[in-house]
């Protein structure tokens, strides 16, 4: 199909109309969803024919709170349009929106392949005056070094990059209430019409450089990776002085210096992009010489916890992990999604696994993406039937489904009482009165009691540093 190459797109200060998003990725999808329920016409562009088939039947490839509805409205209402011909999706464009993946390579880098190739194929087929955007998290100084990509005719188009700060369980949600927009670029004018586009959102706006924005969307994970391996050291010093890590994080978290967000102890962050985007800071950082060590250290910390989470069962097994029954509620990497991706679930399944245990897992969503990766793991969609028979039944993810289980049913259907929640979720009081021993992370374990009432574990802290009598 040919279209006539419009000579130039008059900037007339409304919002840009018709606009391309290249990607039907999880952000790509759910921004052009929100766009287009905002008023844009979106031209949704993916070499994925298969995605594409599935989306035009107005069903959403990824488990996600709201999308699939707001997926039909904008499809039957003509505001999405689904391409798989870069001519057709780039035909008047006033903005490319590139949200394709940017995989780790195996030394941790960004792969930046997909951008590129994505850049090119929307950069060839550009109007003069179309503004390319960056929506792919890429690391510093990657949108000045893809400028060469934009040149059209001879011509140079203008190239920003706009981060997305979107989490996966609150996606649309998120692009509803974003915390900032931040676009970055040298361009000021190309700035401002992708700020038009946003302009609906109540937001603060930051316009600033290309270099500086890509660095914001990596700091603001990193920071939030940092402040989750905080919480999980304050939990082990927690155990070991006989302190509770919810109280410490309430009390932490009041200062609003601080904030409460992001200080929930457990297994740590999983998920596609935590991980993913310490590496890439870490290695940019290593590139122009310099050694992130705090970011290095959350990174450890995060792969411990799973290493202790797997010991803390063990040792309420009393050591010996072989041939015993486990029963994982879930799998996903965080509630409110189908993604295992870097879940804990895996690491952790696959642990257990190589100690000798049989593991049962249950997840309301992810069950069939967790099967391709833990082909041992029995799945069951019930928790009910997950449980049975269970030595230990351990908590992988916070589903707020797993915290209304009837555990006075569940205590009649596991062969032993033990209870170990990675997500410090479950009602304590509730597993202890059906007979459980609650162990969880950074807090003291809880018994059932013999007579009425529940017996708090003596913890034994080591002596306290100064001693009173000595002062
Ligand atoms: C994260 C960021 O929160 C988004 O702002 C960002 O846009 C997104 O990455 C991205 O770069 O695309 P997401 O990975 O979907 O979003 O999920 P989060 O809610 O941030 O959780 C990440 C991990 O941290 C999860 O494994 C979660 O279980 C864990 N977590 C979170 C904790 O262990 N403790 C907490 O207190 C909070």
């Amino acid at each position: 199909m040919t279209r006539e190459l419009s000579t130039s797109i008059p900037d007339d200060g409304g919002r840009p109309s018709p606009i391309c998003v290249v990607g039907a990725g999880y952000v790509g999808l759910v921004t052009a969803v929100g766009l287009a329920d905002s008023g844009v016409q979106v031209r949704l562009y993916d070499i994925d024919q298969e995605r594409l088939t599935q989306l035009r039947q107005k069903r959403s490839p990824i488990h996600e709170p709201m999308l699939e509805q707001l997926l039909g409205r904008v499809i039957e209402q003509g505001r999405l349009e689904l391409c798989s011909d870069p001519v057709v999706a780039m035909h008047g464009a006033h903005v490319a929106m590139v949200a394709v993946g940017t995989p780790p390579l195996a030394d941790g880098r960004a792969d930046l392949s997909q951008v590129r190739a994505a850049l090119s194929s929307v950069a060839a087929h550009a109007e003069p005056h179309a503004v390319m955007v960056i929506k792919s998290t890429v690391p510093p100084g990657t949108t000045q070094l893809l400028r060469p990509l934009c040149r059209r005719n001879g011509r140079q188009l203008r190239l920003v990059v706009c981060p997305e700060f979107l989490s996966e369980g609150s996606a649309v949600k998120d692009f509803h209430h974003p915390p900032q927009v931040v676009i970055g670029g040298d361009d000021r004018a190309a700035c401002e019409r992708v700020a038009r586009l946003f302009e609906f959102l109540d937001a603060p706006l930051l316009i600033t450089d290309s270099t500086s924005a890509e660095l914001i969307k990596y700091g603001v994970n990193a920071f939030l990776a940092l402040k989750i391996s905080f919480i999980n050291e304050m939990a082990q010093l927690c155990e070991l002085t006989g302190a509770d890590v919810e109280s410490v994080a309430d009390g932490v978290g009041a200062d609003p210096r601080i904030g409460r967000s992001f200080l929930g102890a457990g297994l740590g962050f999983g998920g596609s992009c935590f991980p993913k985007d310490a590496r890439a800071l870490d290695q940019a950082a290593s590139y122009h010489g310099h050694s992130f060590w705090l970011l290095r250290a959350a990174v450890e910390v995060n792969a411990q916890q799973r290493s202790r989470f797997v010991a803390k069962i063990q040792k309420a097994l009393r050591g010996n992990l072989s041939g015993k029954r486990i029963a994982a509620l879930g799998l996903a990497f965080k509630p409110g999604t189908d993604d295992v991706r870097q879940a804990a679930s895996i690491d952790v399944i696959r642990h257990l696994e190589d100690m000798g245990a049989i593991v049962a897992a249950s997840d309301p969503v992810a069950i069939p993406n967790a099967t391709r990766v833990l082909p041992l793991t029995e799945m069951f969609a019930d928790p009910y039937e997950c449980v049975r028979g269970a030595d230990a039944v351990v908590v992988v993810t916070e589903w707020p489904q797993f915290r209304e289980l009837d555990w006075t049913r569940v205590a009649r259907m596991v062969r032993r009482h033990v209870i170990v929640d990675g997500r410090n979720c479950l009602d304590a009081d509730a597993v202890v009165a059906a007979g459980f021993t609650y162990i969880s992370m950074g807090r003291a374990t809880r018994r059932p009691s013999t007579k009425a009432g529940v017996a708090v574990e003596k913890q034994a802290p080591a002596p306290p540093l100064v001693s009173i009598a000595s002062e």
